[in-house]
């Protein structure tokens, strides 16, 4: 049996360190927002490479935060991309802005600076390319478009702890950017929880705000604001995993590079040339995709997809009115794309076993 994902493993080569930094914040007797968040929020910024994170109640709430950090709001329009957690769309519709929809390149499967474009109109407040499945968009043209017009960008880094474009790690792009910490992401969270980074200490502010009921002092709120902060257990938690980081991706990129060696039937997520994916996930395309789930399952090989149903096609977004056919490639995506397992703690033996049984398919 080779699971699609195995958590327990890497809590078993970390549980010194795990154990040892849950029970002081235990014995510390403070829960919210206290030295550890602190730490890990210094932490994490240095290690993406931007002024200040503030660490949230998760990834939703991080993008949703810093879109109202922007003030993006009722009558503004948010473009992202139809093939992403559903959560971005959420955290936008949650400000009461639209969410408007532009489709994906067929190499990179990622947001079409082209179309892109074609999406912009007069109410267009913010872009939220999403990194997703651990590679970046191409940020320069997204960029140039945005600051040419005035317009916000959010980086969704939920899936690319660590990646790069052009050199530098995503998150230290846009104006501002949201990191989630669920539990399966490159860098995980033993629960909920989320980061928002950015060099602007002006915004930085207002999501610290925002984040906690609006109080610049206790009991005292200047704006409106909500509960959703990072808790001390997951930022001590986060600490210890932040160290490893940079060696999980590696030991991600070393299985997917033999994935892509292997791999002689299907075809392999391609890298682009901009820069280092991380992959958060190994997504495959192929025609006969049902029917090759169904002969992995054979095999005892759990695999997903990431994700079943793109965004426009869900039962709770038809308002966003994209019919059968408006977002091509996305709708091409959706029937073709595979998620391999693919973690830092899974053998190179357990690699091979898939590719094989992936290859005895055609
Ligand atoms: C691309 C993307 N955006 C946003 C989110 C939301 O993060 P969370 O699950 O922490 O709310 C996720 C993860 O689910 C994601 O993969």
């Amino acid at each position: 049996m080779i699971p699609f994902f195995d958590l327990t493993k890497q809590y078993e080569s970390i549980k010194y360190e795990i154990d040892n930094a849950t029970a002081r914040v235990l014995k510390s007797g403070w829960f919210i927002l206290g030295s550890e968040v602190q730490a890990f929020e210094k932490e994490f910024a240095e290690y993406i490479g931007v002024k200040f994170a503030s660490g949230v109640g998760s990834g939703t709430e991080a993008i949703h935060i810093a879109l109202l950090a922007l003030g993006v709001g009722a009558g503004d329009e948010v473009i992202t991309v139809p093939n992403t957690a559903v959560a971005t769309v959420v955290a936008i519709e949650m400000t009461g802005a639209r969410a408007v929809l532009c489709d994906v390149r067929p190499d990179s499967m990622l947001m079409d600076v082209e179309k892109l474009e074609r999406a912009i109109t007069p109410r267009t407040k913010a872009i939220v390319p999403v990194h997703l499945f651990g590679q970046s968009c191409d940020l320069d043209p997204i960029l140039r478009i945005a600051r040419t017009r005035r317009i916000f960008v959010l980086e969704d880094c939920a899936q690319a702890h660590g990646a790069t474009y052009r050199g530098k790690r995503v998150g230290t792009f846009g104006d501002i950017a949201a990191f989630s910490f669920y539990p399966t992401k490159n860098l995980g969270a033993y629960g909920d929880g989320g980061a928002i980074l950015t060099n602007d200490a002006a915004l930085a502010e207002r999501v610290n705000l925002l984040r906690q009921y609006g109080w610049r002092e206790r009991y005292a709120s200047d704006i409106k604001g909500m509960n959703s902060r990072l808790d001390e257990l997951q930022a001590a938690i986060l600490r210890v995993k932040l160290r490893l980081l940079d060696a999980w991706n590696a030991a991600r990129r070393e299985r997917a590079a033999l994935y892509t060696e292997l791999l002689r039937t299907i075809t392999p997520p391609r890298e682009m040339s901009y820069g280092q994916r991380v992959y958060h996930l190994y997504v495959v395309q192929s025609s006969k995709r049902d029917a090759l789930i169904a002969h992995l399952k054979t095999r005892g090989i759990g695999t997903a997809i990431h994700y079943p149903q793109m965004i426009h096609r869900q039962a709770a977004y038809t308002n966003l009115g994209y019919g059968a056919g408006s977002l091509p490639i996305a709708e091409k995506l959706e029937r073709e794309i595979l998620s391999l397992p693919l973690y830092p703690e899974l053998s190179l033996d357990d690699v091979r076993a898939v590719a094989q049984a992936v290859n005895e398919f055609a």
